[in-house]
């Protein structure tokens, strides 16, 4: 375990196998510290968004990231999307055009996807915790995962080297931690423009995965509340992160 002196990754745990690193934190809360971050180098089961597989071979940064004690799971939302920011401001070093957030938090180069980002929540009583989970194809061989409905792609593919894992896991712990500081003291609202400027497919149909099925919108921009103004059926209405 190391440390560092921000909240994010204030207490470190890097393990070489686990089932799912979300559920780790997520069922062991009284165990780990607020803002523990822990990384595996595999995952036997790791967990997807609709209860889908994420696949997680070595290779890849597999990391959760646990916040405890939230008087309001919804409040806490808008930190997912800055943790989606997060990840592309430290992917940017190694890979500049192309990247993009398709809501809800999915990260996308040119197309493909490469990071998906699972939050789960439990309650004890009145006491909320959440688990940010953070999958990036990083130098892990994606092939075998040509047949999803979204094909993804890996760092090392767009760059045609390695990259080195915990440098990037580094450098998103540290900029999870400068954008945790600002939600907490009220600045979500600093990062819309470039939040906007990320937004996949922005003025454009695209199609999106929701618990009841597949929508098509038309995403025109992030709202101060981190909900996505789009359009269906020609009428403009908000998603919100928490429903999906
Ligand atoms: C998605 O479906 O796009 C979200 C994938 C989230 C995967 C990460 S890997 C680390 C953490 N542990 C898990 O079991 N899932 C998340």
């Amino acid at each position: 375990m190391k440390t560092n002196d921000g909240i994010i990754g204030s207490h470190f745990y890097m393990v070489n196998g686990i089932d799912s690193t979300n559920r780790e934190l997520l069922e062991n809360t009284e165990k780990y510290e607020h803002g523990s971050v822990l990384c595996a180098q595999k995952q036997s089961s790791g967990r997807g968004r609709h209860k889908r597989e994420w696949k997680s071979e070595k290779g890849g940064l597999y990391f959760s990231v646990l916040l405890k004690d939230i008087k309001n799971i919804n409040d806490i939302y808008p930190f997912v999307l800055l943790s989606a920011l997060a990840v592309i401001r430290s992917i940017s070093f190694f890979v500049t055009h192309g990247i993009a957030i398709k809501w809800p938090n999915d990260i996308y180069i040119n197309h493909r996807k490469v990071c998906g980002i699972l939050a789960e929540s439990n309650s004890q009583g009145n006491k909320h915790h959440l688990v940010i989970g953070l999958g990036v194809n990083v130098n892990n061989s994606v092939a075998h995962l040509e047949g999803l409905r979204h094909p993804a792609v890996s760092l090392k593919e767009c760059r045609d080297e390695e990259v080195d894992i915990l440098h990037l896991l580094d450098k998103i712990v540290n900029e999870m931690n400068v954008l945790y500081k600002d939600f907490k003291t009220g600045k979500f609202q600093d990062y819309l423009c470039e939040l906007n400027r990320l937004l996949y497919s922005k003025d454009q149909e695209v199609e999106i995965q929701t618990p009841r099925g597949l929508r098509r919108i038309i995403p025109l921009g992030f709202t101060p509340e981190a909900k996505l103004l789009c359009l269906e059926n020609k009428k403009e209405i908000e998603l919100f992160m928490g429903e999906f």
